[in-house]
């Protein structure tokens, strides 16, 4: 039996649209309608953090209420034919709930929160509320587990090496806004498969060249399900 080869996926928001979640920089997006440095930065939650726990809390309960959507479905069914390896910048758990098996969160993770004292103490809240008050076993403050900007991702170095291992490497649902991310298809082997799946056009860092799917996270995974089945 050969070995599958290892395909290796960025994800962002886009891929949760179709499931009703909002992404960031479109119109209509979060930041249009939240202020980034006041809900995702140290300093935001430092200035108000009762601001700072509803806005996670109400996008905890939302993830509750949302399903995954073709385009995560079809991720988890590639398992059967390649070793796929998910990186998202994602702080939703759809593709866990799909059905994939290896998910690295560059940015976090919702139904996970943390100790503002001691990080190593993380524990999973499903999708209940966290409330200022509410405090780690050590009698300290608990955030959300998310990396906000300005922080460190700790996760990078693992995606790195994620990406250098890949056979084909597929970006779906992300404008490559924010980094360290976006800079992660600079790492890969040359000469290898890379695709780009968006229905708008994408500012693809200069180091970076795809093969364009200009479609909806599910429609363009139809299509990339098809393409990859004469690549093994
Ligand atoms: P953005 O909002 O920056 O980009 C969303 C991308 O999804 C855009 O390129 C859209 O064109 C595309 N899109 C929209 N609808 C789609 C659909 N139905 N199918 C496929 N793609 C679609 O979101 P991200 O790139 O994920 O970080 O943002 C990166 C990070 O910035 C997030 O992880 C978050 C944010 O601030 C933190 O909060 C730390």
């Amino acid at each position: 039996m050969s070995k599958k080869m290892k395909l290796v996926v960025l994800s962002g928001s886009g891929i949760s649209a179709e499931s009703g979640i909002k992404t960031f920089r479109d119109t209509g997006g979060l930041w249009e309608e939240y202020k980034i440095e006041d809900v995702a930065s140290p300093e935001g939650f430092e200035a108000n953090p009762k601001l700072v726990l509803d806005f996670y809390n109400q996008r905890r309960k939302q993830l509750g209420e949302v399903q995954p959507n073709d385009a995560h479905r079809i991720l988890a069914e590639l398992e059967q034919d390649f070793n796929v390896q998910i990186i998202t910048q994602n702080v939703d758990n759809l593709h866990e709930r799909a059905g994939s098996s290896k998910v690295l969160h560059l940015h976090g993770e919702l139904t996970k929160v943390r100790s503002t004292k001691h990080p190593h103490l993380v524990y999973n809240v499903g999708y209940k509320p966290v409330n200022w008050g509410d405090k780690c076993e050590k009698g300290h403050q608990l955030r959300p587990h998310i990396v906000w900007f300005g922080e460190a991702v700790p996760a990078i170095e693992q995606a790195i090496l994620e990406v250098q291992k890949a056979d084909i490497f597929v970006v779906i649902g992300t404008s490559l806004n924010v980094y360290p991310a976006a800079n992660l298809g600079a790492y890969t082997k040359t000469d290898i498969p890379k695709f780009l799946i968006d229905p708008n056009n994408v500012n693809i860092p200069q180091n970076q060249k795809y093969t364009i799917i200009q479609k909806t996270a599910g429609e363009g995974m139809k299509e990339l399900k098809q393409i990859l089945s004469k690549l093994q």
